[in-house]
């Protein structure tokens, strides 16, 4: 997969994408990080990319042409054509199934904003899709950029090593993960519980598959919810 960021901070990303799993990708050569600062697509006099809001009001926001231009520009440094995602908390919510879909696509490129927003015409002009990761207002779109590329790349084939830890049943998947412990058995009087060290994988699959869903039940019965609407949809 080719990833392509257009930023005002491109310097944000490197310790990101060179580090964990995000890193690991790249060296494997199963992902290939491109970054590309906005800034210098600008036209204007020191290469200024925002301007006041037309209307008034406070903030700045990100100009047309330099947007333009700098999509046009890195969408033509490579043949695959991808998938355009522009970070707004207007967008789509991005979810672990919206992270398989932009898995199976051989390239994105990410918009980040900054500033009070977009001109609008730049969310009507190019072809990109709008994305969110949650509804709350970050100062700009670098760090959702980040999460959807760690999102997506730790599904990409070969990433894991282990695929099963990024592929899980449908049902598992959709529900919390069960407790996780390692050594040493006992630590400041909490035990492991006596099934993980009992050595019988059918009993501890069965133990695990439970915990998920009392966990899930506990703190996010609307996952149960959702699970239920898709098994009834098949
Ligand atoms: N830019 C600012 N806030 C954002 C959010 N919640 N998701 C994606 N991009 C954003």
């Amino acid at each position: 997969m080719r990833v392509d960021v257009l930023t005002l901070f491109p310097e944000v990303f490197e310790p990101a994408l060179q580090s964990s799993i995000p890193g690991i990708a790249a060296r494997k050569g199963i992902v290939s990080y491109h970054l590309h600062n906005i800034r210098d697509y600008s036209l204007e006099k020191h290469h200024k990319v925002d301007d006041r809001p037309y209307g008034g009001g406070p903030g700045m926001v990100l100009r047309c042409e330099p947007a333009f231009r700098a999509y046009e520009a890195v969408r033509a440094m490579d043949e695959r054509p991808g998938r355009l995602l522009l970070l707004t908390p207007q967008g789509r919510r991005f979810e672990q199934a919206v992270a398989r879909e932009f898995a199976s696509s051989p390239r994105l490129i990410l918009l980040c904003g900054h500033y009070e927003g977009f001109d609008e015409r730049i969310r009507v002009g190019l072809p990109a899709e709008e994305v969110s990761i949650g509804d709350y207002v970050l100062s700009g779109g670098e760090i959702a950029a980040m999460v959807i590329i760690d999102a997506v790349v730790r599904l990409l084939p070969g990433v894991l090593g282990h695929e099963e830890s990024a592929q899980k049943d449908s049902f598992s998947e959709a529900l919390l993960e069960h407790p996780q412990y390692t050594r040493p058995p006992e630590f400041r009087g909490m035990a492991v519980p006596e099934v993980l060290l009992s050595g019988n994988h059918g009993r501890i699959e069965d133990w695990r598959k439970a915990q998920a869903a009392l966990r899930t039940q506990d703190r996010r019965v609307d996952l149960l919810t959702c699970l239920d609407e898709k098994q009834e949809n098949g």
